[in-house]
């Protein structure tokens, strides 16, 4: 009797963390959403507020850009099977092109907008670190497809293809911090700030940060960083 108690336990056990670890990445998964929305929704009440020209297309198509390239991280960052690894992969690139598109078409408008009001390029620190991010971008991309889709060609090996995952993870997340420390300057920069229902809205756009980091942060697996066992 003992023994099968001895026997049962780590599976019960087990079962139990995993159903734990279910609870807190869909608490997680709503928190990221909750984030996003309030995100969508301050920056759309802006943009009601102000007469649509060229300039309106970059907000919101940097929008777009912001919910996808945030949920096609989410989307893969609890994959443990081989199964939902390779399922996730395949959203994780589709929705990262529909991002990438976004961030071009964002892009695309504001640099075309400046063109023909004859403003300069890259003079604040919104725009500047708005080239960086794009560049950035552009570069993590092509490190994805490379890893994902060309593996035997750029790397020699699928094994070692799959060695520089953790490259491609560390530095996903260092370029997730940037585009949104970039949306965030956009939603301050004078136009957007001063078109707020109530400058007191802006506090909100903390709220939208707090929600979605933690929420990312909460379904971080280290494991997959080779930091700790789990
Ligand atoms: C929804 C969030 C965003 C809002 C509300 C926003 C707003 C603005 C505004 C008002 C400008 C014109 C003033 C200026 O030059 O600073 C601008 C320019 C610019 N934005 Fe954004 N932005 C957002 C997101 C982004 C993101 C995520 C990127 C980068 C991927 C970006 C890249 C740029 C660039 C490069 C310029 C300057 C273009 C040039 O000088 O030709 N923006 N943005």
């Amino acid at each position: 009797m003992a023994s099968s108690v001895d026997e049962e336990t780590p599976l019960i056990e087990h079962q139990q963390s995993q159903s734990q670890l279910n609870k807190k990445d869909a608490y997680a998964k709503w928190s990221i959403i909750s984030g996003l929305t309030l995100f969508v929704g301050l920056v759309v009440s802006v943009l009601v507020r102000i007469p649509f020209n060229i300039f309106t297309y970059h907000p919101l198509f940097m929008t777009g850009f912001i919910v996808f390239v945030t949920e096609g991280v989410s989307l893969l960052q609890p994959t443990a099977t081989d199964i939902e690894k390779k399922r996730g992969l395949g959203y994780h690139a589709i929705i990262q092109t529909i991002s990438y598109l976004s961030a071009i078409s964002g892009f695309s408008f504001i640099f075309y907008n400046k063109v023909i009001s004859g403003k300069h390029h890259f003079e604040s620190f919104h725009g500047k670190m708005g080239l960086f991010v794009f560049i950035y971008l552009f570069v993590q991309l092509l490190f994805g497809v490379s890893m994902a889709f060309l593996p035997r060609q750029i790397f020699g090996s699928v094994d070692k293809a799959k060695s520089t995952w953790k490259y491609h993870r560390v530095f996903g997340y260092i370029l997730l911090v940037l585009v949104w420390t970039t949306a965030q300057l956009g939603v301050r920069a004078d136009y957007m700030y001063n078109n707020l229902y109530s400058p007191h809205l802006i506090w909100l756009h903390w709220v939208s940060l707090i929600l979605v980091f933690s929420g990312l942060y909460g379904r971080i697996r280290f494991k997959k960083w080779g930091i700790i066992r789990q």
